[in-house]
């Protein structure tokens, strides 16, 4: 059978592995997303789900453990008939993840998994593990045989890895020399789940299929941008992790820097992953770094009161959890647009969105001067500072919000913002994660790469990200502090 490294896998078995099957992304985001993806009949016809973990497990308790994941997510409606089939997917191998000889008894037992199939079925490799393992599995996978993909007749292999992509550039060109040298490009699928977002997958949809947008797209008409993704919560129980890394390589160093990409891209040649990729990482390579000096009226910083004493968080430390960035693009076409970054934890309330502001149009001789009364604050001189704004919200609910100038009614020749609105959901609606992983995971066995972000896009964020983190780390610009529930900085 012909092989298509990038065709949809369906013609062979496919057996999706799981290192690090029974810790927390598999039981918050995989296994439920794989169930939805079972329900929905879009699993291959000759599915196998095969766990590699530590604990003491075997197929029917990992088939158990899975079940009761699934029940916790969704609730017990869950359908009886369905779970109980789905539960027939699940193997599981018991193994330490640095020990090969676990690698090559796992492939064996693969083979006789399907005796016809042998090792010519296709293979996903899910490492939903720290990133400091990557390396040890990848060279386990690669020289145990489990990869079978370079042989003559063997399937397919695609692996799925997940940010910190690294810590910055260096220790991600590190990951990807080692990736680059046992996998090609096109087998790897680096998840972002914000490019798994319906809000942000709209983005390219709604830019493109309005004319009414594109032609004003640009530093002629627009003033600014804001990204924000503001949390309620706060680290919770990820204190150790979080406190290495801060706010801003959490979530801004990736997601916000995704959805830049989204929103400020050149037009694709094609809606397909060539030429997404190409031109998100085209936009990124634009990022401007700040400079030391920069730094200092451009990244600010706090972190909230109280942070110092949760578990794993280093009491005197000065890790961030709240940013906002200034960024800035060199292209022509963005030139002078200021787009801020903002993200936190414990902020007060939820709210993560894109709000992109025109510039106020050149007010209209005679249209808005209010006729003989007094001029209003922000009135500008023969007109009305009216602003158009668009919005695209993905929580505390999925809307687009376009505010546009219009008549204000009457009898008087004054405009005023007037709202459209469209509202898709409350984000109540949904399973936190699931539908994101979902989407990517049936990406992923589709052979689409579209929404997975490439190394070229990695090297780009950790460019801008490294210029603002030295910043700080030089103490260029001080840590303020707020209170948790609040924006109140000091
Ligand atoms: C993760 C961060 O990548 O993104 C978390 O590690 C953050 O700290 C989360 O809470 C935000 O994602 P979402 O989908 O909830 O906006």
């Amino acid at each position: 059978m012909k092989k298509n490294p990038n065709g949809n896998l369906n013609e062979r078995p496919v057996v999706f592995f799981i290192f690090g099957a029974t810790g927390d992304l598999a039981a918050k985001k995989i296994i439920p997303a794989l169930f939805n993806l079972y329900g929905k009949k879009a699993l291959p016809k000759n599915f196998k789900i095969v766990g590699f973990a530590r604990k003491d497990y075997n197929g029917g308790k990992f088939a158990e453990y899975s079940a009761e994941i699934v029940k916790k997510r969704f609730g017990e409606n869950v359908p009886e008939k369905e779970l109980k089939s789905f539960r027939k997917l699940f193997e599981y191998h018991q193994g330490q993840l640095p020990d090969m000889a676990a690698y090559a008894s796992l492939a064996e037992k693969v083979k006789k998994m399907d005796g016809k199939s042998g090792d010519t079925c296709d293979k996903i490799f899910y490492l939903s593990i720290a990133p400091e393992f990557y390396g040890t599995v990848l060279e386990n996978i690669a020289a145990s045989g489990l990869d079978s993909s370079k042989t003559r007749g063997g399937g397919r292999a695609r692996i799925i890895i997940e940010k910190p992509f690294g810590d910055n550039l260096k220790s991600a060109q590190k990951i990807e020399a080692l990736i680059g040298r046992l996998f090609n490009e096109d087998q790897i699928y680096r998840i972002d789940h914000y490019l798994g977002k319906e809000m942000l997958q709209n983005i390219l949809a709604f830019r493109f299929a309005n004319n009414l947008l594109e032609s004003s797209w640009s530093n002629k008409t627009i003033e600014s941008i804001n990204i924000s993704l503001l949390e309620e919560l706060g680290v919770e129980h990820r204190g150790a992790f979080y406190d290495a890394v801060g706010a801003f390589r959490d979530v801004g160093q990736n997601h916000l820097l995704q959805a830049l990409a989204l929103i400020t891209m050149e037009r694709p040649k094609k809606y397909d992953a060539d030429s997404i990729i190409k031109n998100r990482a085209e936009l990124l390579e634009q990022l401007i770094p700040p400079s030391g000096k920069a730094v200092t009226s451009s990244a600010f910083r706090a972190q909230y009161k109280g942070y110092g004493k949760i578990e794993g968080v280093k009491p005197s430390s000065r890790t961030e959890t709240y940013f906002k960035v200034k960024a800035a693009l060199s292209s022509p076409r963005w030139k002078g647009v200021p787009i801020i970054l903002e993200g936190g934890k414990r902020m007060g309330e939820r709210l993560k969105e894109i709000v992109v502001s025109f510039k106020p149009a050149s007010p209209l001789s005679g249209l808005g001067s209010s006729r003989g009364l007094p001029r209003k604050a922000g009135e500008a001189a023969g007109g009305i500072a009216c602003q158009s704004e668009l919005v695209f919200r993905w929580e505390p609910e999925e809307r687009i919000k376009i505010k546009f100038c219009s008549k204000k009614p009457g009898a008087k020749a004054e405009v005023e913002g007037r709202e459209f609105d469209f509202f898709y959901r409350d984000s109540s609606e949904r399973v936190q994660y699931v539908e994101e992983y979902e989407k990517l995971i049936s990406d992923c066995l589709a052979g689409d790469r579209t929404h997975f972000i490439s190394a070229r896009e990695i090297y780009a964020m950790w460019k801008f990200a490294d210029a603002v983190v030295r910043g700080w780390e030089k103490n260029l610009a001080p840590l303020h502090s707020y209170e948790p529930g609040s924006k109140n900085f000091s």
